[in-house]
């Protein structure tokens, strides 16, 4: 049996929750959040971002405030607010800071600070622990502890959860890692993995998404290839898949608050240090300027006056989740709309409001009753649009309709005669 410790979890999102949850079965846990309608959703057993039922919220012995004061002297503190970029893609640690300040004002001698936000190499020592100790009066390494654990849950994954998963854990000290690896190993049947020290896994977090996206972009630069040489990307994966190192990646839309915005993190860094990160940037314009590129490849196939009208289905950054931040489905809708096209948007994971609120987008309340469009867009790889059968596209397009399968799950569907097909 592993020591019960009493944990503070500071931002209750789409990493926080899950975790709060889930160490709130072993140890006495308490989740803060600055977000009042949060917390007030969350007591009322809603959780907007869908990765923790009703009964599972109902049922946990997690508790929940907003009040600083009722953070004061806890054990373990664990700090999982947004790390965002800005319009110019800088990182924007303001969230963290003040995060840092919350939990300076709280923590007493002993405690330990664990980081988990996606953060640049070293930012959790110089940056977060100077905050801290301001704040407390008290001194990092010596009066209170730092630690990092970069999370790894992927949105709507069901099978990677912060209960599986493999954790990466770090510290100062070989005793506070100790403790760390107790307090997550009973959180996680995956194991824990102790880094040599706090920079070091926080270049682990980075570099995963960082490579994720590189690899992406040079799919979706082939994408672009072969669109010129009339090859379908796809087929060729299909085929060089077979071979046993390849690496198996799509081409696409890359969004969301990860893949799209950690690269920008560790480039931000290698400036500093006066490395020219090259591959880091390329594939981060690679990936942002594609969805420009999917719609101006779609516009030069369409052109007709009965084609002006298009049916993106998905605006989501990713399949089956409601978060519409940093989607890259808008910009494949804002070129459209700027050549000319009326675009309507459908999404059955998406909050309309929300969608009007960050985009100024309508969403289309169903998909009963329309039809006749010029062209789909399978933007979005969600359940409902995987179940579409040939007569689903005579229902929704004109006879000579376009259907552009960005997502590759209408290969298997036959289309209705006279239709065109447009992949990746
Ligand atoms: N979402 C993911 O899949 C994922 C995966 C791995 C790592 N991460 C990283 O984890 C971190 C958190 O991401 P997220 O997706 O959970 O963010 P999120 O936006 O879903 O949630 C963050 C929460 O923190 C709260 N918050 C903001 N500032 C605060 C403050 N000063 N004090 C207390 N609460 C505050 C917000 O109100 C929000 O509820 C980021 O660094 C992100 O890069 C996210």
């Amino acid at each position: 049996m592993s020591r019960r410790y009493t944990v503070a979890i500071i931002g209750l999102g789409y990493v926080g929750l899950p975790l709060a949850v889930a160490a709130a079965r072993h140890h006495q846990v308490i989740g803060f959040d600055i977000d009042s309608t949060r917390i007030a959703e969350l007591r009322e057993g809603h959780d907007r971002t869908r990765e923790v039922e009703p009964s599972v919220l109902a049922a946990s012995a997690l508790e929940l405030t907003d009040d600083h004061n009722a953070i004061r002297g806890i054990d373990i503190y664990i700090v999982t607010v947004p790390t965002p970029v800005d319009e110019q893609n800088r990182p924007d640690l303001s969230a963290l800071i003040a995060a840092s300040e919350t939990v300076g004002g709280a923590l007493a001698k002993g405690a330990i600070v664990v980081f988990e936000s996606t953060v640049w190499p070293g930012a959790t020592e110089e940056v977060c622990a100077p905050v801290m100790a301001r704040a407390s009066g008290l001194r990092a390494g010596i009066d209170f502890e730092l630690g990092y654990s970069p999370e790894r849950i992927n949105p709507g994954d069901r099978e990677h959860r912060v209960e599986t998963i493999t954790k990466v854990i770090a510290a100062q000290k070989p005793d506070v890692a100790a403790t760390l690896a107790e307090l997550y190993g009973s959180i996680t049947s995956g194991g824990v993995f102790i880094a040599r020290d706090i920079k070091t896994a926080e270049a682990a977090k980075v570099i995963e998404n960082a490579q994720r996206d590189i690899n992406i972009a040079f799919i979706n630069e082939v994408a672009q290839i072969f669109h010129k040489l009339g090859i379908a990307t796809h087929d060729v994966l299909a085929a060089a898949r077979t071979k046993w190192n390849f690496l198996d990646f799509k081409p696409g839309l890359v969004g969301g608050h990860c893949i799209g915005v950690d690269p920008y993190y560790l480039a931000h860094r290698a400036v500093e240090v006066g490395h020219n990160p090259e591959i880091i940037l390329a594939g981060r314009r690679l990936n942002d300027a594609m969805g420009g590129f999917i719609a101006d490849a779609l516009a030069d196939s369409l052109g007709l006056p009965s084609e002006r009208t298009i049916l993106v289905l998905g605006l989501t950054f990713k399949e089956n989740v409601p978060d519409l931040r940093n989607t890259r489905v808008v910009d494949i809708v804002t070129r459209l709309t700027e050549r000319g096209y009326r675009v309507d948007v459908h999404d059955p994971s998406a909050d309309p409001d929300e969608a009007a609120r960050l985009y100024g987008l309508t969403l289309l309340r169903g998909l009963d009753g329309i039809g006749g469009y010029g062209c789909v867009i399978g933007a979005v790889a969600h359940r409902l649009y995987t179940t579409f059968e040939t007569a689903t596209f005579r229902r929704l397009l004109g006879p000579s309709g376009l259907v552009a399968d960005l997502k590759g799950i209408w290969r298997g569907v036959a289309l209705p005669p006279g239709m065109r097909r447009w992949e990746l």
